[in-house]
């Protein structure tokens, strides 16, 4: 048989092991999508599109209707200053990753990511051939500027940040993020920004994208997507913007991969856009189950959790229990029947585990009462 390319030896599936459903007895603490159904209305657009036929080849960068849309939401969310050609509609925003990937690097380049970061960035990165360099953050897991800066080499082409954060929580403060902007004008770098959980933030400042600092937009490719705010991981809509040069490459590595998304799906994702109700009725639960966990956690013999700022993941110090994280998620899922991601499957994460609070309030209640059963 022809042999494989090397690059593919070892690389990461992220946290696809521990994602495994458990039998059913079993409390799912890590799965991170939302527990809601998708909104009806977004569901009954999607039938409608079928059966008006919308079953064709459509705009390779996604319908201008729905880009339009998109481009008037996140210059009214975050003060960007997108046009509706500099938008595209991806297979989720991992695909809008891994494009922004593809255009502002060469293989060797380094990639700048501060750590504990989510793992399939590293994974893209070895797909790409490109070499992912961690930097450090602080005990709040916010970004460590200083170490950034020292960690530039002549290969560094870009930083991709992710704020709100998979899996700490963190929300880079709005000097963080002139802080980085700041590194990549003097250094001449592209900025990744995954942004896809911007619409949950609990911290009392602001999302702030790189995009919408002064000299930020000309080197930011913004990633987000409808998959989290809108409870529609399934339906796999990300978006990319980011300046025309670089969306031009962009949509090049779009229509040659697969075209567009799906052509039915596009009218769904535009009705997504109004429903902010529905968003709200998310953020409001998220706010419930992550006090719920963050109330109890501290009093479970050995854990420690600093609140998050964002999206709905805690990261656990487990350290205090004398386990490593990998003995805790496989005793927690052995012993106490709840599943849980050892953080040292990423990069900066030893020492903590993940949980998922985007689940039910029973879920949480009863896995709180487990975990202070089988560690107190
Ligand atoms: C930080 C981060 N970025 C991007 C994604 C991918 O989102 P999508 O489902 O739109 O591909 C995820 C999904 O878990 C994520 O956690």
């Amino acid at each position: 048989m022809p042999s494989v390319p090397n690059r593919f030896n070892g690389l990461g599936v992220g946290f696809a092991p521990y994602l495994v459903p458990p039998p059913e007895d079993v409390v799912r603490w890590t799965v991170g999508e939302p527990g809601f159904d998708t909104p009806r209305p977004v569901v009954d657009a999607a039938i409608d599109a079928l059966n008006r036929g919308e079953t064709h080849y459509s705009r390779g960068p996604g319908s201008i209707e729905l880009c339009t849309k998109v481009s008037e939401q996140i210059n009214r969310l975050w003060g960007l200053q997108s046009i509706p050609e500099t938008v595209m509609i991806t297979p989720g925003a991992k695909q809008a990753l891994l494009y922004s990937m593809m255009i502002t690097m060469e293989p060797g380049d380094e990639l700048l990511i501060p750590a504990p970061a989510w793992p399939t960035y590293d994974g893209q990165a070895g797909l790409l051939g490109i070499q992912p360099v961690f930097t450090a953050t602080d005990e709040n897991f916010h970004p460590d500027l200083e170490d950034m800066r020292k960690s530039i080499t002549e290969k560094t082409r870009c930083i991709l940040i992710n704020s709100p954060n998979n899996p700490t929580g963190a929300v880079y403060t709005p000097n963080e993020i002139q802080g980085i902007v700041d590194i990549a004008v003097e250094h001449d770098l592209w900025i990744i920004s995954d942004e896809i959980y911007a619409r949950l933030v609990w911290s009392d400042w602001p999302h702030v994208s790189p995009a919408s600092l002064p000299y930020g937009a000309e080197r930011t490719l913004v990633v987000t997507g409808f998959s989290k705010s809108f409870a529609m991981t399934g339906c796999r809509l990300g978006v990319l913007t980011g300046p025309k040069e670089a969306m031009t490459a962009a949509f090049a590595c779009q229509a040659n991969a697969n075209s567009h998304v799906p052509t039915f799906l596009m009218p769904a994702a535009e009705i997504a856009l109004n429903q902010d109700n529905y968003v709200e009725e998310f953020c409001e639960q998220y706010l419930k189950t992550r006090t719920l966990l963050c109330d109890a956690i501290d009093e479970i013999p050995g854990l420690r959790l600093r609140s998050p700022e964002g999206a709905f993941y805690a990261f656990i110090d487990i350290t205090g229990t004398g386990m490593s994280d990998i003995e805790f998620a496989d005793k927690a899922l052995e012993e106490a029947r709840v599943q849980l991601i050892p953080g040292s499957l990423i990069q900066g994460g030893a020492g903590h585990v993940r949980v998922s609070y985007a689940t039910e309030e029973s879920q949480i209640i009863e896995g709180i009462q487990r975990l202070k059963n089988w560690l107190g």
